[in-house]
């Protein structure tokens, strides 16, 4: 008979994205104007690396804040989302969960990633230390998914978890259309805890995204690497250069990488000119104070329970339920106008 060790293997599905499907989107990225690639791509295994490297820079306090929040308040969120499977949304190397499985509980745990090698090393050293959690990865683009897998441990009351402010990359009406997204694959009585940066000093912002050792520059750099790699790109590194800054018009970090001279590129069969100073912007990072976000929230019909912030003001944790009372047409409505309000 297989004892308590044989359960304590995580499971993986992976339902990767076609390769078809990345042709098409880098192809219409790099017709924008400016020229824009989706922030996914970053995450290949070297670039789900130098992300790790990025959250332990000194400059970017983004994770540290949320981790030291979610420990502190694992007990109050353990209680306020109640019983159910726990779904993370690009769970990356899902170091931020433990504290809240070890509160929580939960019936199972499943991880979504769009870098389905990484996501398997990363199940396989959380169910190392949660042994007794049914853990499952799922290979895929959240933001794409439709519905998910049909899966024992997912009959549950579905509670969504998404941390380190990604919804950020988003624009916000992309933010409204994946926030409706995740109501979908979450289902009804289901809860989002999620989350979010906050804008802050200009400094503060530029330092975090630009960081003296200079994984935010190796990290978009990757992109290249990759694009020559899966595309069959001949994109020279030394060629760009890395640079990140704030649009306070858009509440938003824009990071880019700057052709250095004109020059031309192959990429997936066709060519491409960039100028001297041309931009390759390659994320967004939308920071959304406390108001913001509930109203954006709202807008994708999902109602705020509750928030925590940092003593610093610098994150805010939100809970969501499904707002059911609404109509889809509401729902569709650019902007309720209608007030964030906790309870
Ligand atoms: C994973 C999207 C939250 O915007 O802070 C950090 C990505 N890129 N430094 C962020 C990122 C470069 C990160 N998110």
């Amino acid at each position: 008979m297989a004892g308590p060790l044989a359960l304590a293997a995580p499971q993986l599905i992976d339902l990767h994205p076609p390769a078809a499907d990345m042709r098409r989107l880098v192809v219409s990225g790099m017709e924008r104007q400016p020229r824009q690639l989706p922030a996914w791509l970053l995450y290949d295994d070297e670039g789900s690396r130098l992300f790790d490297a990025i959250c332990r820079q000194p400059e970017y306090g983004l994770t540290r804040t949320e981790t030291a929040l979610l420990e502190q308040r694992a007990p109050e969120l353990a209680q306020a989302l109640g019983p159910g499977v726990l779904v993370e949304f690009g769970a990356g190397s899902a170091r931020k969960v433990s504290p809240l499985l070890e509160a929580l509980q939960p019936d199972a745990y499943v991880a979504l990633d769009i870098s389905a090698a990484h996501l398997l090393q990363a199940c396989r050293a959380l169910q190392q230390r949660h042994p007794t959690t049914p853990v499952l990865g799922i290979g895929c683009d959240y933001s794409q998914l439709e519905r998910l897998p049909a899966h024992p441990w997912l009959e549950q009351r579905r509670l969504g978890f998404y941390p380190g402010s990604s919804i950020g990359n988003f624009s916000p009406e992309e933010a409204v259309t994946l926030l409706r997204q995740f109501r979908k694959l979450l289902g009804p009585d289901s809860r989002l805890l999620i989350g979010i940066d906050q804008p802050k000093a200009v400094e503060r912002l530029e330092a975090a995204y630009n960081d003296q050792a200079g994984y935010s520059a190796a990290f978009a750099l990757n992109l290249l690497n990759r694009l020559n790699r899966d595309l069959e790109g001949d994109f020279r590194l030394e060629a760009f250069r890395y640079h990140a800054w704030w649009q306070a018009e858009s509440s938003r970090i824009a990071m880019a990488l700057i052709s250095r001279k004109p020059q031309t590129v192959t990429l997936a069969g066709q060519r491409w000119t960039f100028a001297a100073g041309e931009a390759l912007i390659t994320e967004y990072s939308v920071k959304y104070t406390p108001d913001a976000f509930g109203q954006l929230a709202q807008r994708a019909g999902w109602r705020s329970l509750q928030r925590w912030s940092d003593a610093q003001g610098d994150l805010s944790l939100h809970l969501l339920e499904p707002d059911d009372g609404r109509s889809s047409e509401a729902d569709l409505e650019p902007d309720s106008g209608q007030q964030h309000s906790d309870r």
